[in-house]
């Protein structure tokens, strides 16, 4: 069984004997799935130890978000930690990463990544993903932390800081794990009704088409990223955004750039589902 630690001070007795090899980290929030689990599989092929973390950041929640909400199963995720080959799970409670409360606490922010798309509409949410994330990094200083693309502006945000603040570690990117029908897995698939399960994989399929038309050579952004999301408001959905991007940093596409990325964010019903798809020309 993959053991659980919740103190800093534990987890650093643990790693001490492992710091003359090398540690791979997965952080997470828990409510682990297929998506997780195949981060974890791929640490296990990137370094002798994996450490992985659950810990249900309340900074990066706005104050009418699903903090609360968010699913808690601890047991369950252990168990698949465990047929995952997990070394260890970090699982600490807020007082434990926040003891001056989450206001009084030193914060990190990447300028321009942490308000656009995404950021927009949860102004502080990449403030405390980059927090969390470098506090998580100080405590277990890994060789190689592994992020998923299902959340790419999470990911660039993540190598940004890496490279502004100096960090020695590796970064390595995993291709977003989907539903047999394409839906990207996502802990919060699980707020969907049935008929919303049934409508969340057009986000993919409208991603696939806005793909596919810049493949083919169109290049009036503009005009793909609107068939985009009138496709969503047709079936439902309440877009935020749905665009084309470079993969690079999120500006706007120029013509000739040969490596973009179409995202989009929209609720369906009371659900956030966010996805998106490279585009390489
Ligand atoms: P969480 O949503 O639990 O995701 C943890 C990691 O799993 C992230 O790197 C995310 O991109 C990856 N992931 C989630 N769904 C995936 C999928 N379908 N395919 C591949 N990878 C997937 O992202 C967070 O937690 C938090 O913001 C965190 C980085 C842990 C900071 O709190």
């Amino acid at each position: 069984m993959t053991p659980i630690i919740k103190t800093i001070s534990d987890l650093h007795k643990t790693l001490e004997p492992w710091r003359n090899q090398s540690i791979a980290f997965v952080p997470t929030m828990g409510n682990l799935h297929a998506g997780h689990v195949a981060l974890v599989q791929h640490a296990r092929t990137l370094a002798h130890r994996v450490v992985v973390s659950i810990f249900v950041n309340p900074l990066q929640f706005g104050p009418t978000e699903d903090y609360a909400l968010y699913p808690r199963t601890l047991d369950q995720d252990t168990q698949q930690l465990t047929e995952a080959g997990a070394d260890l799970l970090f699982a600490p409670t807020p007082q434990e990463i926040y003891p001056r409360g989450e206001a009084g606490t030193t914060t990190v922010t990447v300028p321009s990544l942490c308000d656009i798309l995404c950021g927009a509409t949860r102004p502080r949410h990449f403030t405390g993903v980059a927090t969390i994330v470098t506090i998580l990094f100080n405590i277990v200083q890994p060789e190689v932390a592994i992020f998923g693309e299902k959340d790419f502006q999470q990911l660039l945000v993540i190598r940004q800081l890496v490279t502004d603040l100096c960090l020695p570690i590796k970064i390595v990117a995993y291709p977003t794990v989907r539903e047999h029908d394409g839906l990207a897995m996502s802990s919060r698939n699980s707020y969907l009704s049935t008929e919303e399960r049934g409508k969340a994989p057009l986000l993919y399929r409208t991603l696939c088409r806005m793909r596919d038309a810049v493949v083919i050579g169109a290049t009036d952004y503009e005009r793909i990223e609107e068939t985009g999301r009138n496709e969503l408001c047709a079936a439902g959905f309440s877009p935020e955004y749905c665009v084309i991007r470079r993969a690079s940093d999120l500006s706007a596409p120029q013509v000739g750039d040969r490596h973009l990325v179409a995202l989009t964010a929209a609720r369906l019903g009371r659900t956030r589902l966010i996805d998106n798809i490279q585009v390489i020309l």
